[in-house]
Parts: structure tokens; sequence; C-alpha cells
């Protein structure tokens, strides 16, 4: 779909139209991840299907900070209560062990799907209704990567998980995406937020993902956050590398960690480059990981492009 043909009014009246033919008086559980894509379904379905889309938040323990609260806020005012489910063990349990990126993926994606089948059992749904885009099925098609959300282009079915999904806006790359997002007056916060797949921190770990590691990347990104937010920007976040290295503390020696920063420009996400920062912005981002963050020895910039760089890690 081109850029100046997409018009955010039709889109919105085609997408709750078909959602409606499609769940008439069943029920739909909205997978939200606290990003931008999923609330953007959210608003599709609620408009929808009114109190039959049912929104769910899932805490994977792999989100940022402060997720579920910014989404309680946003979902009141649409009078509606956020359904959360804790499943922080059941992920970590799953990601236990898993050091190679696709099998980390492939691991989050089964317990993820379970979770949802679960879910949607226990609301009485016949549907699960999620935000892929289309970056992300093009990157599974083409075997760049299996992006946790792809099932169908993947050649899964979702009935295994007892799924039916429905991806709203799967035709769509993300600057549609958010104009879709000013057209349903979401707070400017959500349309500024920089994108974290489902899998969240778990892309931002090279290595086995455990309940500690996470803590360290996202106080890293919490420090990015508070640190640079520009629209010129497409992501901008921490990541932890899995080798030790050499530093100092106190005046003596000691082997810590190494966190790499990715801060990127990017139209879509299929393509990507250095976001140039300026260099004291630089320095003190990594003066406050230093001073902040424990056990962190060394900060690193990617200034690799992507392609044949991805922008995750993982
Ligand atoms: P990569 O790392 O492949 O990422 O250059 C491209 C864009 O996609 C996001 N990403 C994902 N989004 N599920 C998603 O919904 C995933 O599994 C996933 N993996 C990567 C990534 O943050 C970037 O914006």
């Amino acid at each position: 779909m081109k850029m100046e043909k997409f018009e955010p009014q039709k889109f919105i009246a085609r997408q709750i139209r078909e959602i409606c033919s499609t769940v008439k008086e069943q029920k739909a559980v909205v997978a939200l991840s606290g990003g931008l894509d999923s609330m953007v379904c959210f608003c599709l379905a609620h408009q929808a299907l009114g109190t039959n889309a049912i929104p769910l938040f899932l805490d994977t323990g792999l989100l940022r900070a402060n997720e579920q609260t910014d989404l309680e806020k946003v979902l009141n005012r649409f009078g509606v209560e956020l359904q959360a489910w804790d499943k922080r063990e059941m992920v970590f349990e799953a990601l236990r062990g898993k050091t190679d990126p696709e099998d980390k993926r492939k691991a989050y994606r089964d317990v993820f799907y379970k979770i949802l089948g679960q879910a949607l059992r226990s609301y009485s749904a016949d549907f699960l209704i999620q935000g892929t885009i289309l970056s992300d099925i093009i990157e599974t098609q083409k075997g760049i990567k299996i992006h946790h959300n792809v099932l169908q282009q993947a050649g899964i079915n979702p009935q295994n998980f007892g799924l039916v999904i429905i991806e709203p806006i799967r035709e769509l790359l993300k600057p549609q995406v958010k104009r879709l997002g000013v057209a349903l007056k979401l707070p400017p916060k959500l349309l500024r937020t920089y994108p974290l797949p489902g899998i969240g921190m778990a892309a931002r770990i090279v290595g086995e993902v455990t309940p500690e590691k996470v803590e360290i990347v996202r106080k890293a990104t919490q420090i990015i956050d508070q640190e640079i937010q520009s629209p010129n920007i497409f992501q901008a976040f921490p990541v932890l590398l899995n080798d030790r290295v050499t530093g100092i503390v106190d005046g003596a020696h000691t082997v810590g960690l190494a966190i790499a920063l990715r801060i990127v420009a990017s139209k879509d996400s299929l393509t990507a480059r250095l976001y140039q920062l300026p260099m004291p912005k630089l320095e003190k981002i990594t003066g406050k990981i230093l001073k902040e963050i424990p056990g962190v020895v060394k900060v690193l910039l990617d200034i690799t492009p992507k392609p044949p760089s991805t922008i995750e890690y993982v």
C-alpha cells in the first residue's frame, strides 16, 4: 500500500466493518503490549465490538517498566478495565537455558500463544486480535528472522494453540500505523514511544535471558528514554552483551558487563542507519548508565546499518 494513497479514516471504517462481520456477536481478546500497534487494534476492535473486545495485557516480565500502568491510563478513556495476567514465571521458564536467537524466539512464541489460547478459553472468546504489521510479515517470510507474532504466514496453524487470529493492520508499515494513531486521537506519549517487540527485552539480551538481566536492560532503557526523544529517531535502546569485560571499580580490577547503544533512523524498519546523536549527549547517557547500573563497565555505540545488521540483536 503506497503512503500517498493511504486514507486513515477510510481504513478505520473498513477495518471496523471487517471486524464486525467476522466476530459478529462473539467475543475477541485483544493482545496489548503497551505499544502503538496493539493499541490501534484495540481502538478498532472497541469501536466494532464494544465490550465484546477484551483488552488483555500479558505481563511477560520482558516489557518496559510502567507498561501496565501506562496502558491502564489509556484504557480509562474508553471506560474499559484492562485484564492483566502475570505470566512472568512461565515465560522465564520457557526461555531458561536458551542462548540461540531463533531458539529464544521460538520458545517465546510457543509460550506466548499457549497463554493466549488459555486466555481465549477463559473469556469464552472466539478470536484473538493482534497488532502484527507488514514489516513483521515481510521479515518472517524473507527468512530474516521469525517475528514472534507471525504464525499463519510462517506456516503455523493458529488452531494448534486454539486460536483464530485477526490482524487488522497487517497491510500497514509503521508510518501508516502512526497516522492511524493520530486519527484515533491516541495520546502523544504513546505515538512517540519507540517500538518494542512483544518479545521485549529478550530481543536485547545476547545469550540466556534471566530476570536479573532484564532488570539491567530495563534500567538502561529508562535512562535512554529520559535522555533522548526525537521524532527523527526510529528506535533507541540498550543491548546487554553476553561477554564479561575488564573494568576498574574503586581503583581495582574487575570484570563486568558491556552495554551497546542502538540508536537508529528508519522509515519503516526494513532498512535502518545510525542516528548521529551529539557526542556530549552520548557521553551523558554513558555516564548515567555507568553510575546507575552496578556491574556495567563498558558502554559501546553500535554504528552498523540494516542491512547487514538487523535493528534488534535477537
Ligand atoms: P529487526 O531487528 O528485524 O526489527 O531489524 C525490525 C523491526 O521489527 C521489530 N521487531 C518485532 N516486532 N515482533 C514484532 O512485533 C517481533 O518478533 C519483532 N522482532 C523485531 C523491531 O523492534 C524493529 O522495529
